[in-house]
């Protein structure tokens, strides 16, 4: 097969065959197609789009790339969900434990950060001795003992994906539909859970800025679970405003503690109520237990404190702090109608809590405190944010980013946090 009569077709508005799309990502892995072929196939693929059926074999084919992982052996039902990433996006950290409590267990491979959006394993870093490399014999332990378990993702999970998304990171081809959900969608089928709990994001600090083209990568994705019998269902959540009142990694653990400890925002146990009642069914029904009672009778943060410890971390350890705080006034008095998200997330990450390549380091302290949510009543020179660093010299490029973030009595709507509910066709 010639790699450049594949792109030619894509190019042209053409149907990729099946053994077109298994050719050109085998042979891409293989080093046979080189990056600039692969960059031109998939700026093509992003103009022209995919069909249904393209999209299902090029997941198939990124599957195939590695090794599907199978839980069958641990004596409890399996379920994972996977966020499309938003800013203070802390869910997993209460949810995986919450759902383990109520008798189901949860393999899920994460990832890191990269850009305004954090990433959980960045998250649990903080925590000191937390480790998120785990062998086999390891996550398997995990499950049978705690229930649940948070670890990189392995170099055998879809290995073409991870040379893809490496390249559409440098070369404008990450916003496509068929790309992005054939993406997700292969990790976490390769993973081996058996249902799948997808939380998409619209708004300002979500890849998918509006509802629409949320929704349809939320169909796409749904319709790819099922086809690969894993049993899916989305919710489509709303991300112009930062979930909960912190954006940062040590920060939204200590806030995460404070969920599975029955306090914490109230949006973010909203949702971590609204995803788990949704994993638990979605896998069964589990041991009948409703999350909101786990969070409540103290079952979900002991699970917590064993799957932090199964993975070397101290529950019981002080979590860093930053050195450095600056506080963000309001300029004038009103309600406030709008809080960024996409600003914070950004704000954050000049701070030091993200990464702008993937051989960044990240702190674990930095990050944004919100002591104001849309709907407040705000007073000229009260607090808003407070911005937490080592280093004090970021503190300029994080307030630049925030200028027009906090708007007051304005006429903008966040988006509600629920917006939608995307079963599976029947
Ligand atoms: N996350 C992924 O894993 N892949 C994408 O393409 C986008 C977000």
């Amino acid at each position: 097969m010639n790699v450049v009569d594949v792109i030619r077709v894509k190019r042209d508005g053409g149907v990729l065959s099946d053994a077109q799309i298994d050719w050109v990502l085998d042979a891409y892995v293989r080093g046979v197609v080189a990056d600039e072929q692969m960059a031109a196939l998939a700026m093509a693929i992003l103009l022209r789009g995919m069909g249904p059926g393209e999209i299902a074999r090029w997941t198939d084919a990124m599957i195939r790339s590695g090794e599907r992982m199978d839980w069958s052996g641990v004596g409890r039902p399996t379920t994972d969900k996977h966020s499309t990433g938003g800013v203070g996006d802390k869910l997993t950290l209460p949810l995986a434990p919450t759902v383990a409590a109520c008798g189901v267990a949860v393999p899920q491979l994460s990832g890191r950060g990269l850009g305004h959006t954090g990433g959980t394993l960045d998250k649990l870093e903080s925590i000191p001795g937390w480790r998120a490399v785990l062998d086999r014999d390891e996550m398997r332990a995990q499950l049978a003992g705690p229930g649940a378990f948070v670890a990189a993702a392995a170099d055998f999970i879809a290995p073409a994906d991870r040379k893809l998304y490496a390249l559409r990171d440098v070369t404008g081809t990450v916003e496509s539909v068929p790309l992005i959900a054939s993406s997700i969608m292969s990790k976490k089928i390769a993973e081996g859970t058996a249902s799948l709990v997808l939380d998409v994001k619209a708004g300002s600090g979500a890849f998918m800025r509006d509802v629409a083209s949320a929704r349809e990568l939320a169909r796409t994705m749904v319709d790819l679970g099922d086809a690969h019998g894993v049993r899916t269902v989305a919710l489509l959540t709303g991300m112009d405003v930062p979930l909960g009142g912190a954006s940062g990694n040590a920060l939204e653990v200590a806030e995460s503690v404070d969920v599975l400890a029955g306090g914490g925002p109230a949006d973010v146990v909203e949702l971590t109520v609204a995803l788990a009642r949704e994993m638990v069914a979605s896998a069964g029904g589990g041991s009948g237990k409703d999350p909101a009672d786990a969070l409540r009778d103290g079952s979900a943060m002991d699970v917590w404190r064993r799957m932090v410890a199964g993975q070397g971390g101290d529950p019981d350890a002080a979590l860093p702090v930053a050195r450095e705080t600056h506080d963000v006034t309001a300029s004038g008095s009103g309600v406030l109608t709008w809080l960024d998200a996409y600003a914070v997330g950004v704000a954050a990450w000049r701070l030091g809590a993200g990464r702008a390549r993937k051989e960044d380091s990240v702190s674990a302290v930095a990050g944004v405190v919100l002591h104001r949510r849309p709907g407040d009543v705000v007073r000229a020179g009260e607090s808003v944010l407070t911005l937490h660093t080592d280093d004090a010299s970021r503190f300029a490029a994080a307030e630049q980013a925030l200028v027009g973030a906090i708007e007051l009595d304005g006429t903008r709507e966040p988006l509600p946090l629920l917006v939608d509910r995307i079963p599976a066709t029947d």
